[in-house]
């Protein structure tokens, strides 16, 4: 049996995404019309042999409690959120659940990042894991080498493909070649990351029988014992000992750390949506009759002018209304929203509730009200704004 595990951090985590994460957690939020969480959730019912999936964070469980629910019947498989009193670092949070993770005793666990955009080749991984052997395989891709350093950059073997050398986020150069945050482990991984809390516990003791602090670095010096990072604690020290073995993906990936992201991963993942979930792309011929272009989702409840014409790269939520002669292009409407006749919204986020007026036009915006005829043109507009007069090139308080 298989058992994924997805990591959702929490509240105090991923504050770049602000002002998006503040009306909803952002694993929950929505790209190509579905939460970001969905896409690596439902990349998972292509493992053979799945008996469960875990979601780990630190959000209070009610946030979770509707989605999981729903996905659960859905997909057939039990998911289940499970809540870290704080957090323990991403390797940590795994192991604190280790027992529950256990009980349906997997041979193979998946761990997943929750805010990366790809194509999650996970039955892929499963079967080059197989073939290599060791503890775990890491998804990794080549990115420029400017960009690598936001990330783990590691080194391969390019025949066997172990892992040779990792370092996260390093200062200088190691390589494009970096770490996708998707892994699969066998259950030895419980014992690895047991073996850097119980080395942390003893040179803590150590330390106070000794006041001997030379024997820690300084990086992990003020670290509790339980806290552990996938990273610098468990893929650093394990590289170039024939336990960890790279799988490189050739499709797209991208990590979701800003709310400028979720646009572009939106356009990503509506267009592997022809080849996974043909059903849930809108066409111009269907009932709505409206004039979609490219890829577009639309939610059922949804109210569309046929008039208005809408795509590529769009995503309109539940009970969005949108008037006659609209025109919508890569951009996401969230619930509630109106967006009234004839009015133009182009590379924007459309928060929740918002209602954008009649012939007005909205570039590159958030949660705000535009009056009739007002012209929005690259600016920040914090939530809960109403503007009344054209603006350009202005951040609005
Ligand atoms: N439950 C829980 N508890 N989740 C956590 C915790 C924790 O204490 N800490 C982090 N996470 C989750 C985050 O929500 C995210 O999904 C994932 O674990 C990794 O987050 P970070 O540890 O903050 O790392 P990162 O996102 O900056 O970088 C990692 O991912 C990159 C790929 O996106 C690293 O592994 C990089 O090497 C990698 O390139």
């Amino acid at each position: 049996k298989v058992v994924a595990v997805i990591m959702v951090g929490g509240p105090t985590k991923g504050t770049r995404f602000r002002p998006l994460s503040f009306n909803i957690p952002k694993p929950l939020f929505p790209l190509a019309g579905q939460p970001m969480v969905h896409h690596p959730i439902s990349a998972c019912k292509r493992i053979p042999n799945l008996a469960y999936i875990y979601l780990i964070g630190f959000y209070e469980e009610r946030e979770f409690a509707l989605y999981v629910s729903s996905i659960s019947n859905e997909l057939k498989v039990p998911v289940r959120y499970v809540k870290e009193d704080k957090p323990h670092g991403s390797a940590g949070g795994l192991y604190n659940f280790r027992d529950l993770i256990m009980e349906d005793s997997p041979s193979h666990i998946f761990l997943l990042n929750c805010d990366v955009c790809c194509s999650f080749p996970l039955p892929e991984m499963l079967e080059a894991h197989k073939s290599y052997g060791g503890m775990g395989t890491i998804l990794v891709i080549k990115v420029s080498a400017e960009s690598a350093n936001q990330f783990g950059e590691l080194v391969a073997d390019p025949t066997t493909h172990e892992l040779l050398h990792y370092t996260e986020k390093p200062e200088t150069f190691v390589s494009d070649l970096i770490n996708c945050g998707v892994y699969i482990f066998t259950p030895d991984i419980f014992t690895a990351i047991q073996g850097v809390s119980t080395q942390r516990k003893d040179r803590a003791n150590l330390r106070r029988l000794s006041s001997f602090e030379a024997l820690q670095s300084p990086a992990t010096r003020s670290l509790p014992s339980n806290f552990v990072r996938l990273d610098q604690d468990i893929l650093s020290p394990l590289a170039g000992k024939k336990q960890l073995f790279t799988y490189e993906t050739r499709e797209f990936w991208e990590q979701i750390k800003t709310p400028g992201m979720s646009l572009k991963c939106s356009a990503l993942y509506l267009a592997q949506f022809r080849f996974t979930s043909p059903d849930l792309l809108a066409s111009g011929d269907g009932v709505r009759s409206a004039n979609i272009v490219g890829d577009v989702y639309v939610h059922p409840s949804a109210k569309i002018h046929p008039t208005a014409k809408i795509g590529p790269n769009v995503s309109i939520s539940a009970n969005a209304r949108i008037g006659a002669g609209a025109r919508l292009i890569s951009c996401i409407i969230l619930d509630d929203v109106e967006i009234k006749e004839n009015a133009v919204v182009l590379h924007a986020i459309i928060g929740w509730k918002s209602s954008i007026g009649k012939w007005s036009r909205v570039q590159a915006s958030e949660a705000v009200s535009v009056e009739d005829e007002v012209v929005v043109i690259n600016s920040i507009v914090l939530p809960n704004k109403t503007l009344n007069v054209s603006v350009q090139e202005e951040i609005i308080l």
